[in-house]
């Protein structure tokens, strides 16, 4: 099969996280459903000094000898990861910032080099593109599509529709008046943004995190969602859903969530979701599922398990949101109960074969013509959403959860993929 770019071309086992963005910092607040997190400070008091970056030397040791040909530091692979696969390979940039795609020729070229399709990390959600009511804005999210089509990468969009706080305008926020009106807001959006990127974009997340991980829809408290009490129901799910389809005929239109990998509760929500959605004839193509996991959870089994669910209704399953952090503080606790403050050899081979056996998992359970692709959730290490979201005690930097270094050199990680790629044993 032929990749298509669209017509266009966490946590132990025993405790739950959830993830949510809030505040008016850009800064994410995590909340755990186990007493146990009250121990996140606590259980990390002392302030060691870190042996913060990668060690260079120790990575290339290891690269140049599971390397498929060079042994140069800076390309290990041979061939760049979107060669191996026949669906796109992605990753999550940032626009604006300190991480900005456009603003870092190193980061360019890496990208431009290996991924074959972009998410904007942050630039196509709501409060980006429109921050008042009406105004609509699409300059940095243009720009990141007019440099995908320079150098080959389609796009999937990011998101139509999302609870999190401080990326929802202050104008729905602020919503006062009916069900129905606040529902032609949402209608509005999804439409106006669709159209505009409509040929532009392979795909998009509709709707993104609309459940809690009990498997509720996010009604009320901390956690509930605008969307879901402003519209009095779920009903604005399959509104956006119709929006976006009726302005853009041809993108694969996703619903995604995040710790539906572990095949529990949330899982079967969104399963049963889409099965309605689908009865209800309402034009859901595919399920992302983000993937922020852990080393060691959820198990590779549960993740097939997850990910079958939605191959088993015949739509398209992404992976949206890669990352395998080293150090978590999910849980309250840290992986393992341990603190790694070195990224030594061996925990970069704990992590290739983790990213390895995730993109396996994923090519083995999902038929290929049902694959939406592998998107990987920011460039660097350093640049993760992770780096100052983990830990209150700690550096931050010790996360280490993507595929290249801070000087944009490949990790062994990377590997792990192209091995996945290349339905090699991990
Ligand atoms: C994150 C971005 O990466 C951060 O830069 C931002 O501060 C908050 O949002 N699930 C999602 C993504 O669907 O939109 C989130 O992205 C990460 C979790």
């Amino acid at each position: 099969m032929k990749k298509s770019f669209g017509k266009l071309l966490l946590l132990s086992s025993l405790t739950t996280a959830l993830v949510a963005c809030g505040g008016g910092s850009g800064k994410i607040t995590i909340t755990t459903s186990s007493s146990t997190s009250s121990s996140v400070s606590s259980a990390i008091s002392s302030s060691v000094a870190v042996s913060s970056e990668i060690s260079s030397a120790a990575v290339s040791s290891i690269t140049s000898s599971t390397a498929t040909s060079s042994t140069s530091s800076t390309t290990n692979l041979s061939t760049p990861l979107k060669d191996l696969a026949e669906f796109p390979i992605g990753i999550a940039v940032e626009l604006d910032g300190p991480h900005s795609l456009l603003s870092s020729a190193k980061q360019k070229e890496v990208v431009a080099h290996h991924f074959d399709q972009l998410t904007a990390g942050n630039h196509m959600k709501m409060s980006y593109l429109q921050s008042a009511q009406g105004n609509f804005h699409y300059t940095q999210a243009d720009q990141m599509v007019a440099w995908g089509e320079e150098n080959g990468l389609g796009v999937h969009g990011h998101a139509l529709v999302w609870h999190s706080d401080y990326q929802v305008p202050n104008f729905m926020k602020n919503f006062s008046g009916t069900s129905q009106a606040f529902l032609d807001l949402v209608d509005n959006h999804a439409r106006t943004v669709a159209s505009h990127f409509a040929g532009k974009v392979a795909s998009w997340d509709v709707v993104n995190e609309a459940f809690l991980d009990s498997g509720e829809y996010r009604n009320q408290g901390n956690e509930g969602s605008i969307f879901y009490q402003k519209a009095g129901g779920k009903d604005y799910i399959a509104k956006a859903f119709i929006a976006a389809r009726e302005a853009d005929s041809t993108a694969d239109l996703y619903y995604n969530d995040y710790n539906t990998e572990q095949n529990g509760a949330k899982t079967d929500a969104v399963i049963a979701m889409a099965k309605e959605l689908l009865d209800d004839g309402v034009p859901i193509t595919g399920i992302g599922y983000q993937m922020h996991v852990m080393l060691d959870w959820p198990s590779i089994a549960n993740i097939k398990g997850a990910l079958k669910k939605a191959a088993d209704l015949g739509l398209m399953v992404k992976i949206t949101e890669l990352d395998v952090p080293i150090n978590h503080s999910w849980s309250g606790t840290y992986q393992n109960g341990t603190v790694y403050r070195t990224f030594t050899p061996a925990l970069a081979q704990q992590q290739k074969k983790r990213y390895c056996e995730i993109v396996s998992a994923y090519m083995e359970v999902v038929p290929a013509a049902q694959r939406g692709g592998v998107t990987i959730w920011g460039v660097a290490d350093h640049q993760s959403w992770l780096m100052g979201l983990m830990f209150s005690n700690e550096p931050n930097d010790i996360v280490w959860p993507l595929l290249f270094d801070k000087d944009y050199n490949e990790k062994p990680a990377l590997l792990g993929v192209a091995d996945a790629l290349q339905g090699k044993s991990c």
